[in-house]
């Protein structure tokens, strides 16, 4: 069967954990996918050991040898997150929460400087510096997921415990030390932003939380963050409109930023029948037809096969449990 990347002008990616680096399921990577995002083993929380210490895990290290020794592309995910955070991020010492006033900022703010500072140090002191040949990291998810599910703030940010205590400026913040430590400290000579710095978020084809996240990404290019790109995770069901993934598209388009389909998945109505299933292949190619004709950076598929996603039981990826070749593939693949 024809590899999906074969079948597209724009890199296509996968998410995986390091048992996808081995055996049939890093064949199946490899044969169809030019680029890899780590789905768990680069969250805040897969760095540290339970003292706190930074400690990069054999899973991080596998990836990244993965993808260097096959020459993939690494797209990060992701550098702050409300969630998969270890605790102590927003702890004092006594284990309290850090006030939100001047010294919990400046805690918080040098905590996540750190972090962003030892990841992109780790990274370029073991697969050379960014932009050159021999490191895969081609993007980074620097925000994830800060934009409100509802309406009721103006800002239209999540209340998480980097809102709390740093205000909008936790995303400034993120981006402005990123950029610093990818783009800036440990880039390869002669290479202008070689990391393409993300936000990135979900429901970004719904509209309510289309216009928040398109209005955040407005003000932060206003102040001059170095955002590069935005990112839409697709995390769809059958009932998504499809016009609605152009719509998301279409809207960005008039900022000065790329555009990624980060964590794309459609799910199905359970019990699953194979009607569903072929009518899933008819959705993932009225998908890919929308994506084919915008300019993408990428468009990731959010796990190999059916039983290693997140939504497992609604079978919403491209091939089955046995990882053999689903309706779905053939809607991204081949399809006419
Ligand atoms: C999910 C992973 O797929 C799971 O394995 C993990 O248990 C929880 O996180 N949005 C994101 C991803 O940005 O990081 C999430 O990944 C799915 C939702």
């Amino acid at each position: 069967i024809t590899p999906i990347k074969d079948a597209l002008d724009f890199p296509v990616g996968v998410a995986i954990d390091s048992r996808e680096t081995v055996g049939n399921p890093g064949k199946l990577t490899l044969k169809h996918f030019d680029q890899i995002t780590p789905e768990n083993h680069f969250k805040p929380e897969a760095w540290y050991d339970a003292d706190r210490n930074f400690r990069p895990s054999s899973d991080a290290i596998a990836l990244m040898d993965f993808a260097r020794d096959n020459d993939l592309r690494v797209y990060g995910h992701t550098l702050l997150w409300y969630a998969q955070t270890p605790d102590w991020f927003f702890q004092d010492d006594a284990g309290n929460p850090l006030p939100a006033d001047a010294t919990g900022r400046a805690v918080l703010s040098q905590r996540l400087k750190d972090h962003i500072n030892k990841v992109a140090n780790w990274l370029a002191t073991n697969y050379g510096k960014f932009g050159s040949a021999t490191n895969p990291i081609v993007a980074f998810d620097v925000v994830n997921e800060v934009v409100a599910d509802t309406p009721e703030n103006p800002d239209g940010l999540r209340r998480s415990e980097y809102f709390r205590i740093l205000g909008e400026d936790h995303i400034d913040l993120a981006f402005q030390y990123a950029d610093q430590a990818f783009n800036v400290d440990h880039a390869a000579s002669g290479v202008t932003r070689p990391v393409k710095l993300f936000i990135n978020d979900y429901n970004s084809e719904q509209d309510g939380k289309q216009d928040r996240y398109h209005a955040l990404v407005q003000r932060l290019l206003a102040r001059n963050v170095p955002v590069d790109g935005v990112g839409h995770q697709m995390h769809l069901s059958m009932t998504t409109p499809i016009s609605s993934l152009d719509g998301a598209l279409d809207r960005f388009e008039d900022l000065p930023v790329v555009q990624a389909v980060t964590e794309l998945d459609v799910t199905l109505a359970t019990p699953i029948t194979q009607a569903q299933t072929i009518d899933q292949g008819y959705f993932y190619r009225d998908a890919f037809k929308v994506f084919r004709e915008h300019e993408l950076f990428s468009a990731t598929v959010w796990g190999i096969n059916d039983t290693r996603s997140w939504r497992a039981e609604q079978a919403p990826l491209l091939f089955d449990g046995q990882l053999q070749a689903k309706p779905a593939y053939y809607g991204v693949a081949d399809p006419e």
